[in-house]
């Protein structure tokens, strides 16, 4: 479904991300694992076209998309939960949840996604009414990940779910990853949190100063030495 080839990201002389060459077959769930610094999150702003590539193409379902402007990125049916997850701090719980889906105009079916999102996340619910800036951190990772799944996207591109939340937060919003996956989501899943990334991905991709250096089965590299070396802290 996703095709990246060679995909080389540059701040001025910064080499972000060198040539990276990685896919992500309908249905599956990737994880793209790597420290601070790696390209992570770069890779997946050139993805969403949020910045240009030097080079390097992407291809999604089967169609060229490295030189389309970011909102024909949403309407061919991507969506990122970019890192810090940029809600709208002065729009409520509800109004931030609508605006995920201002691609699409089917009423009846918005209404019911927008209960399909409190299912997953009864926080919300709860506070609906409330201006998104004033949620806690995970509120806000919680209403960032709805927002984006409103879009009733094909691809969904999650950028480090679990920074800077508690255990807790973090396990409830993996179980929600999990579920929409499992439901045929086909997701990228980018963190830093490594065990928890091989957890929940079929198959994984390991980038150190912008290049892939390993991938694999998530199961298999949970038990490669090397990984479990660099990234699982043993
Ligand atoms: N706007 C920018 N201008 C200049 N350099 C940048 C910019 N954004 C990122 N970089 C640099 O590009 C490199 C890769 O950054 P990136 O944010 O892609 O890494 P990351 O893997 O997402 O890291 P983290 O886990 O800390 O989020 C870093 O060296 C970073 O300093
Ligand atoms: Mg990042």
């Amino acid at each position: 479904m996703l095709e990246v080839t060679g995909l080389h990201v540059a701040y001025g002389g910064i080499q972000a991300v060198r040539s990276i060459t990685f896919h992500v077959k309908e249905g599956e769930l990737v994880a793209l694992i790597g420290a601070n610094g790696a390209g992570k999150t770069s890779t997946l702003k050139a993805i969403a076209r949020v910045i240009d590539a030097v080079g390097g193409d992407v291809h999604f379902c089967g169609e060229k998309i490295s030189r389309l402007p970011p909102h024909d990125i949403i309407r061919k049916g991507i969506a990122l939960v970019p890192e810090g997850r940029g809600v709208f701090p002065r729009l409520t719980v509800a109004e931030n949840l609508a605006m995920g889906a201002f691609v699409r105009d089917d009423k009846a079916e918005i209404a019911a996604d927008i209960e399909k999102m409190y299912a997953y996340f009864p926080r919300l619910k709860e506070r609906e009414t409330q201006l998104a800036g004033t949620l806690s951190g995970g509120e806000q990772q919680m209403l960032a990940i709805g927002r984006a799944l409103m879009s009733r996207p094909k691809l969904l591109l999650l950028d480090e779910p679990s920074m800077g939340l508690a255990p807790i937060m973090v396990q409830k919003i993996f179980e929600v990853v999990r579920a929409v996956a499992a439901e045929g989501m086909t997701t990228l899943l980018i963190e830093q949190n490594a065990k928890l990334a091989l957890e929940v991905s079929q198959r994984a991709y390991v980038m150190e100063s912008g290049e892939v250096t390993l991938h694999g089965e998530s199961a298999q590299l949970l038990n490669d030495p090397k990984v479990r070396a660099a990234y699982l802290g043993e």
